[in-house]
């Protein structure tokens, strides 16, 4: 039915619309609460055996929505009614910035993927910690809040950025994400060479004990799957180092991999980060390289081309206690998150693990033993 509709109505319109169009209907049937009861009966987890511990959080289940889609927090009991259990919003600058240029976002359907320069357009940091403050939510749902660098800011003072949208923020936030790793923001990534992550990671870990005093903020950095190996391992190391929480691995690429020959070529040369199913098999590669490196000690996040509960299933046996999806909600449409936390339930019940956290990096253990 979705994907008829997906055929007939969004496929034909501009991307960023179609996501507007269809963000509208959400916020709207999230208003209405016989709606959204009903709804978020049918498509909420429900079941015992997903509940989940992490980042010192309870959580119904453990796939949510990752960042990018809800960028300023106007929409999370929308996503939570849609099954979602944990709603990533962001990425919030410092100061507020229209982003990108449009044409900006880019389906490349054949290939189940999507390619975006938005260029975190968002309405920075105040407002939307102005409206986390106002928030009176309806379901109880874990939000995350992922903070990024203003364009405008220079590289040098790229940590006074980060702190205000921190100070702002963190008060609102089950946890916070630091973003360094988004393509379309220039000199972003080269944050993530240690150098750089150390005192930006310190800096927003006292901001954060600074601002909230009542409860320890858990703190995780979101990395990009085009760091070298060593890179990956180094940033891992650094995380254990600083008491991190946890990593999110991984934002989109800019490599075009596994693409090509069914997408058309003009499209494949938009710059900006692939997301979707092209992404999946270095996703999963960073994800488990991460876990053998730092297995219990801090909590792994997988993102980057799930697009059903099998692609959900080989990430918590990669070692990830959470799992996100963005792009892939784009063409499976609103029964996606159900679909993802149904199908989990079942491949536990069929497994010898007794709980999820059993599973998380069993695949990764057992690789490490041969
Ligand atoms: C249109 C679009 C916008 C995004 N914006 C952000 C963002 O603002 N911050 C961020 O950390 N990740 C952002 N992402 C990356 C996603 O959170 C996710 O890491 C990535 O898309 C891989 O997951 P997927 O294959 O399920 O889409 C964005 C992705 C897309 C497609």
């Amino acid at each position: 039915m979705y994907k008829l509709f997906f055929r007939l109505v969004f496929r034909r319109m501009d991307p960023e619309r179609a996501h507007h169009a269809a963000f509208r209907w959400i916020r709207l049937a999230a208003r209405v609460p016989v709606l959204r009861t009903l709804a978020a009966a049918a498509l909420a987890p429900r079941h015992k055996e997903l509940r989940t511990e992490a980042l010192g959080l309870r959580m119904h289940g453990p796939f949510g929505l990752a960042a990018g889609f809800d960028k300023n927090a106007v929409a999370i009991d929308g996503m939570a009614m849609l099954g979602f259990d944990h709603v990533e919003i962001g990425t919030v600058t410092g100061e507020p910035q229209p982003g990108n240029p449009k044409r900006r976002l880019f389906r490349l359907v054949a290939d189940r993927a999507l390619i975006n320069r938005m260029g975190f357009n968002n309405e920075g940091s105040a407002a939307v910690a102005a409206r986390l403050a106002a928030r009176r939510p309806v379901f109880r749902t874990t939000v995350g809040v992922n903070i990024g660098k203003t364009k405008a800011v220079p590289e040098a003072e790229a940590v006074a950025d980060y702190v205000k949208s921190t100070e702002r923020l963190a008060a609102h936030a089950d946890y916070l994400v630091v973003n360094v790793s988004s393509p379309n923001t220039p000199g972003l990534r080269d944050l993530q060479a240690t150098e750089s992550l150390r005192p930006l990671l310190t800096a927003v870990r006292e901001a954060a004990d600074r601002t909230v005093t009542v409860r320890r903020v858990p703190l995780l950095v979101k990395i990009a799957p085009d760091l070298a190996d060593e890179d990956v391992d180094a940033v891992a190391d650094l995380a254990v180092e600083l008491g991190l929480d946890g990593v999110i691995a991984t934002n989109t690429t800019i490599a075009r991999e596994g693409l090509g020959l069914r997408s058309a070529p003009g499209l494949v040369a938009e710059t900006g980060g692939l997301s979707g199913a092209p992404l999946k098999e270095r996703s999963l590669e960073v994800l488990s390289r991460l876990y053998a490196r730092v297995g219990d000690r801090i909590t792994l996040v997988g993102v980057g081309g799930v697009e059903n509960a099998e692609d959900a299933w080989q990430r918590i046996l990669a070692g990830a206690t959470l799992v996100q999806g963005y792009s892939a909600f784009v063409y499976e449409g609103p029964f996606y998150a159900r679909a993802v936390h149904r199908g989990l339930a079942a491949r536990l019940a069929a497994s010898p693990y007794a709980t999820l956290a059993e599973a998380v990096g069993a695949e990764t253990r057992k690789k490490a033993d041969r």
